[in-house]
């Protein structure tokens, strides 16, 4: 076959044998923060550009190498959203969530977009999972966040990832520090590139962050946020880490973290894996205390962070977490002849109308074929409609997993397969549950909310 258009370099498809698995996953981490008091918040996919050049900052790398930005046919500039917080707190300010009770707490899963060098675990399409909370100032309030993001990686059984904790300051005390800075890189300037030439007389703080080998090896010797906090930081810094201790949340100081974009002020965290290569951070979030008021709001402490899913995705397959995929085909209905056909068709059309998936024969297969094409779609169970069951009106309804069998009236179908479903769903649940090894919640919720039914 020769293909005239392949996917776009970087993006990747999600193919019906994983989609499963990552719509349940997605669920799954939006109904943990929901436990923690995050709504979901949903927000377009492009934005005018200078949200992001006045929110992300306009000497990040992401800002000024990777957007995708065009020029609408009207002429405005837009841009494919290359992070979620950005759009959040636009959307918080646009309308008027500052006014109702605080602190406001959203979550999210959205696509996000940045031409980046594709590699493993970097793409230029990605996912992201996020949640922000606006309008809390207090130390518990980063404690509670990063106990959100372990509690994922709890939930879902991963272990061997990381906690590194930093503080970056305020405006205030990285005066001191950029001057610090200066200082240093000043005295170094022959061995930067020619980015980090330009970010020391914009932003110093930048250059820390430069993903060019030669910068981040004389970036190692350079002066440490830590060394330069004023009280207040410090005593927030300390009252964080005194939070995390308090639940038992294990973690290290990073003093090298800076983040790559430049709202954060404060506590700045990173979840790392050894396991999945050089994009080793899988969640990254902190503390934007200026980032309402930059964009025009009143002045509100915040933080958030975002994990990245693809990266959680490679995580869990080296630790072969597997994600159970729940959905697909409830019963299929085989049939011998053109009458029984008929009637499969219409028992399938009446079970699908009381929410039960059903598949019947649409190829004309044999029997023998639509056993094993029932087989190869995980029906959970199967009947078969030939010229007995036309003549009595029942069918012996069967269990793949197992082999049980039971003959119900074919007009009972539906409630009986409702009954012996909600059974099966309730021991699949244990499973997918023990599957992720000590788990906190309760099964019938996450499954719940994966199967659509109300969960609150
Ligand atoms: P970020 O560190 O730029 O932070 O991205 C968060 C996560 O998204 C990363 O840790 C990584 O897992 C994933 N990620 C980033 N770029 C890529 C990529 N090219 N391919 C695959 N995955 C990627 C933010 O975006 C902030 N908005 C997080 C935040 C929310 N801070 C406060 N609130």
């Amino acid at each position: 076959m020769a293909l005239i258009t392949p996917a776009v370099k970087g993006t990747k498809d999600i193919l019906p044998s994983r989609s499963g698995a990552v719509r349940f996953l997605e669920t799954l981490l939006l109904e943990l923060a929901a436990g923690f008091g995050f709504k979901e918040i949903r927000t377009p996919v492009f934005e005018y550009t200078e949200l992001f050049t006045r929110g992300v900052g306009e000497t990040t790398d992401v800002v000024t190498k990777e957007m995708y930005t065009f020029d609408d046919k009207g002429g405005r500039s837009l841009t494919l959203k290359p992070e979620g917080t950005a759009g959040a707190v636009r959307a918080f300010l646009e309308h008027g969530l500052f006014n109702e009770t605080l602190p406001q707490k959203v979550s999210y899963v959205t696509s996000c977009y940045r031409y980046e060098k594709p590699q493993a675990g970097r793409y230029r399409e990605f996912n992201q999972f996020g949640v922000e909370c606006l309008g809390a100032a207090a130390p518990a309030a980063d404690a509670e966040m990063i106990s959100l993001a372990q509690s994922v990686f709890d939930f879902l059984g991963v272990s061997r990832i990381r906690l590194e904790l930093n503080s970056i300051g305020c405006p205030s005390c990285r005066k001191q520090y950029t001057a610090a800075l200066l200082a240093y890189f000043g005295s170094k300037t022959s061995e930067l590139c020619s980015s980090c030439g330009e970010r020391l007389g914009k932003n110093p703080m930048r250059i820390l962050d430069c993903k060019s080998p030669v910068c981040s090896a004389v970036a190692l010797q350079a002066p440490v946020m830590l060394d330069y906090l004023c009280g207040e930081c410090r005593e927030h810094f300390e009252g964080v880490r005194r939070y995390l201790e308090a639940m038992d949340i294990a973690y290290t100081v990073n003093p090298r973290i800076v983040r790559g974009l430049d709202y954060y002020t404060r506590t700045v965290f990173e979840f790392v894996s050894g396991e999945i290569g050089a994009q080793g951070t899988v969640c990254g979030g902190g503390r934007y205390d200026g980032l309402v008021e930059e964009l025009g709001g009143p002045s509100m402490p915040s933080l958030g962070f975002a994990m990245g899913l693809e990266r959680l995705m490679l995580v869990l397959d080296k630790q072969n977490i597997r994600l159970p995929s729940p959905g697909g085909c409830a019963v299929y209905i085989a049939s011998v002849g053109g009458e029984a056909s008929l009637k499969a068709a219409q028992t399938a059309y009446s079970l699908r109308a009381q929410g039960i998936a059903a598949e019947f024969d649409l190829a004309g297969r044999s029997l023998k074929a639509q056993m094993k094409y029932a087989g190869k779609i995980g029906a959970a169970y199967t009947a078969v409609i030939g010229e007995e069951e036309l003549k009595t009106g029942s069918a012996a309804l069967k269990r793949m997993a197992d082999g049980f069998e039971i003959p119900v009236a074919l007009g009972d179908f539906a409630q009986k397969l409702s009954l012996l479903l909600a059974d099966d769903a309730l021991s699949g649940a244990a499973q997918a549950v023990a599957a992720f090894g000590p788990g906190q919640g309760d099964p019938r919720v996450i499954f719940k909310a994966f199967s659509g039914e109300e969960t609150h």
